[in-house]
């Protein structure tokens, strides 16, 4: 196994965002990984930071499942109930996502994309072209919050703000350590799902054939089926769009890619895939092991909880580099493998290359600085805080995305 430990500006900053989202989980993980890709933590589990141990474990859904008790699967089905996807398996599972295929064709992408991200995008990039300070978290999360909403069919004049704060008051719920919500917590979960689940219900009653919802009603999916899915997709569709592309812009600054005249010609969809391997958002996922198997010399007991480290399998290969694609085990690993492979990933993907290319654009012809950053603390998906960019000789106006208090200058950890 390679090291992890990295001395470059982006690995140290995505390492301190990890920190600062779980400070003691990351330490004793970053320890017990630091040797060996495979490794028994007692009370936690059979932890894997090896791509290909990675790989193996999520495309044998025989031998490690996502369900069953203390799933993480299993967490959700109290407030998501049975058929949501990330709590299924087997020929269930299939065919759900079988009827699903088309949700995210590339029209439905595009369609959402210009929708929902198009005039944010458009309006960040005038931005920044008139010198003002622009706070990319802020950017990322308005387009992925209205990206959902577009998916599943909310009212256009709903301001970005109702759905972040659904999808903050849920991230709040859950952290490394919950394991099953009390009946409180499962009130509270549906009570901010609401706004999701109610704009989606409305949208499979219209069963118009330009919304997402509509289309699933007339391919004949119920109500219920049509509810859950929307809030699935608000569950797994906001924080990490919304973490990965500063992230991303991020890896771009500290790799002196945003400067004036250092801008490459990169293929965006390039940089977006780099970017993504270098931030990896779901830092792990969980599987039960159903049988006795061997993984990378561990014998993992039936029922024993497996951890899946994805931030930690694709950093393997080294820091930011736009020009190297990852291949083999690595390859699209951060939006996991095998049948629970991102249902999301095309619509992120858009996302995520509307808004780079933005980023890029403005960078190739006037450069940009981050001109102040901040990790945030203590949240269940690692992010930036605060990340904002502008033209070298931007002037500052930008304020309204920042909390409170003194900010912390620009300093690698
Ligand atoms: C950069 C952004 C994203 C990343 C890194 C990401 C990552 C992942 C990963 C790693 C999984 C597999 C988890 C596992 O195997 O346990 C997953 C599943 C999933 N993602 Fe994404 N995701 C992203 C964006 C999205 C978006 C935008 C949506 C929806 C609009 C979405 C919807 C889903 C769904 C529904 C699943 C569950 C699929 C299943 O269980 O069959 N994701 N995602």
């Amino acid at each position: 196994m390679r090291a992890l430990a990295r001395t470059d500006p982006g690995s140290r900053w995505e390492s301190r965002l990890v920190r600062s989202a779980h400070p003691v989980v990351a330490r004793v993980v970053d320890a017990a990984v630091s040797r060996r890709g495979v490794v028994r933590v007692p009370g936690v589990g059979v932890l894997v930071a090896d791509p290909g141990v990675a790989r193996r474990v999520l495309t044998d859904p025989d031998a490690f499942a996502k369900n069953g008790p203390g799933s993480s699967g299993a967490l959700w089905t109290p407030v998501l109930g049975e058929r949501v996807l990330l709590n299924m398996e087997g020929a269930a599972h299939r065919a759900l996502r079988r009827s699903l295929s088309d949700l995210f064709s590339p029209r439905v992408v595009r369609e959402v994309c210009d929708a929902a991200a198009g005039p944010l995008v458009a309006a960040a990039a005038s931005r920044l072209r008139a010198g003002e300070d622009l706070d990319v978290v802020r950017l990322a999360r308005e387009v992925s919050a209205a990206a959902i909403g577009v998916v599943v069919g909310l009212d256009p004049a709903t301001p970005p703000a109702t759905l972040l704060e659904a999808s903050d008051a849920i991230e709040s719920m859950v952290s490394w350590r919950t394991r099953g919500f009390d009946e409180g917590a499962v009130r509270r979960a549906r009570a901010a799902l609401a706004v999701v689940q109610d704009a989606a219900e409305s949208a499979h009653a219209a069963k118009g054939p330009d919304t997402v919802m509509g289309r699933l009603a007339r391919q004949g999916a119920s109500l219920d089926d049509a509810r859950s899915l929307a809030a699935a997709l608000f569950l797994t569709g906001t924080g990490t769009v919304s973490s990965a592309f500063p992230r991303i812009a991020g890896q771009l600054a500290d790799a002196d890619l945003l400067a004036p005249g250092r801008v490459l010609s990169h293929d965006v969809d390039a940089v977006v895939a780099e970017g993504l391997r270098m931030t990896t958002p779901s830092l792990a996922t969980l599987r039960r092991c159903v049988r006795v198997t061997d993984l990378g010399g561990v014998r993992v007991r039936a029922d024993e909880r497996v951890v899946v480290l994805l931030w930690w399998a694709t950093r393997r290969e080294g820091g930011f580099d736009p020009g190297r694609a990852a291949t083999g085990d690595l390859r699209h690993l951060w939006f996991g493998a095998g049948s629970h492979f991102c249902l999301g990933a095309p619509l992120a993907l858009a996302e995520l290359r509307a808004m780079t290319a933005m980023l890029l654009d403005v960078a190739g012809e006037q450069g940009l600085v981050v001109s102040s950053r901040r990790a945030a603390r203590r949240v269940l998906v690692p992010r930036y805080a605060e990340l904002t960019v502008r033209t070298p000789n931007g002037r500052q106006v930008d304020r309204l995305a920042r909390p409170a208090g003194p900010s912390r200058s620009d300093r690698a950890a």
